[in-house]
């Protein structure tokens, strides 16, 4: 057993009940939020942002009963800079065991221009706010939102001004999906290096995929310094969405050697909450998405499926079981080859002669030609029709 220390340890926060439900069409009923947060909660997630309690009565209640029901991670509620959405949050977030309070307010110039605060104003409203929720709630994270488009000083200034007023998570947004992972790994570096007290409290990650970057920039951020990961299942979010949890703890598991880093997620839970995701939530996983796409461990080309007959290693970096599947998937169509189809009329319990497999393959090759997919069915018709034919 390998013994990791703190520094080792990235912590997991999920925002698929905050930020995923964000995502237009995401919405999710109550009890379907309940069972979201159970599996989250079984699979080893360590904080639960479970939603934005001023948001609605609905939101409020399913903060609350998830709060009441968590037994291994810390609740989250989010909570705009004021008292207002500040005490709704503590009220549902205050039954569990562990929770948090995570306040936000966007500190870009183009984000300070809505509310028409200055740069000091600004800098009065965080210290007001983190102070009030600090009062609340010994747990109390911060961000910035917008911070990659936010000015270097003021961000470094502002962030001093949050740890000073008791935030123990800075999080680090980067919430149109600008950066890029160089940049992310060197903002959140500086960004220990420079401000007073930094070392003193954890940097988060929160990056959305609108340039597809949102994994990458996630895994710089924590070659940087960072030690929490926010993402959601499925890279369930606004527009685009935001880091996938899946992929991002693959990651660090396969490429631990380059990537020292772990968490404290069961990994053999992620394809069963990736369907469950899917099926509340109406997003389907597209075939193609790495970890839980339906393509992800299928193989379907002749030189593919024989190398993964002979060693699963020659084309798949992680075992299925890894993430909770039963196995690989070889798939019959135009592009396979006699090795996998000989493998598949064994597992009907077939036995052919190399001239049986010969015609059989023959035949096989004119339906996948005419057919997107040959499905088992279609072969069990083909060996019953070679068998007619005799
Ligand atoms: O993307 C973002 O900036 C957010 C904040 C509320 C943290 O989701
Ligand atoms: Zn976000």
């Amino acid at each position: 057993m390998t013994m990791t220390s703190d520094k080792d340890r990235v912590v997991i926060f999920d925002t698929t009940l905050r930020d995923g439900e964000q995502s237009p069409g995401a919405t999710m009923t109550h009890n379907e939020k309940l069972e979201i947060a159970g599996l989250l909660d079984d699979m080893g997630v360590d904080i639960i942002e479970a939603g934005f309690p001023i948001a609605s009565e609905g939101d409020f209640n399913a903060v609350s009963e998830i709060a009441k029901n968590a037994t291994n991670s810390r609740i989250c509620g989010l909570a705009r800079a004021k008292t207002g959405d500040i005490d709704r949050c503590w009220e549902a977030i205050r039954h569990a065991e562990k929770n948090r309070i995570h306040t936000f307010i966007g500190t870009s110039p183009l984000h300070r221009a809505i509310p028409n605060l200055t740069m000091d104003e600004m800098a009065d409203v965080i210290h007001k706010s983190v102070t009030h929720a600090r009062n609340l709630c010994d747990n109390v994270q911060w961000s910035p939102m917008d911070a990659t488009r936010t000015e270097w000083d003021y961000l470094c200034r502002v962030i001093e001004i949050a740890i000073k007023a008791g935030a123990s998570t800075i999080n680090i947004p980067d919430t149109v999906g600008y950066t890029a992972p160089v940049e992310s790994a060197e903002l959140i570096k500086r960004l220990i290096e420079t401000v007073p007290g930094a070392d003193e409290v954890i940097f988060a990650t929160h990056c959305h995929n609108d340039l597809g970057m949102a994994t990458a920039n996630s895994l710089a951020a924590v070659a940087g310094g960072a030690r929490q990961i926010e993402c959601t299942i499925n890279g369930l979010g606004e527009r685009a969405g935001n880091t996938a949890l899946e992929e991002v703890v693959m990651a660090l598991k396969v490429r631990n050697d380059i990537m020292p880093w772990s968490t404290g997620i069961d990994t053999r839970k992620i394809m069963h909450i990736s369907r469950r995701v899917a099926a509340v939530s109406g997003f389907a996983v597209q075939f193609n998405k790495a970890i839980v796409g339906k393509n992800a461990f299928a193989h379907e080309s002749g030189i593919h499926q024989d190398g993964m007959l002979k060693n699963a290693e020659t084309f798949e970096i992680m075992r299925p079981s890894d993430v909770g599947l039963s196995g690989t998937s070889l798939p019959l169509g135009k592009h396979s080859g006699r090795a996998a189809l000989r493998d598949k009329l064994q597992q009907f319990g077939f036995e052919v002669g190399d001239n049986q497999l010969r015609d059989v393959f023959v035949r096989f090759k004119e339906l996948a030609d005419r057919k997107k997919e040959v499905f088992d069915d279609d072969i069990i018709a083909l060996m019953r029709s070679g068998e007619d034919a005799e």
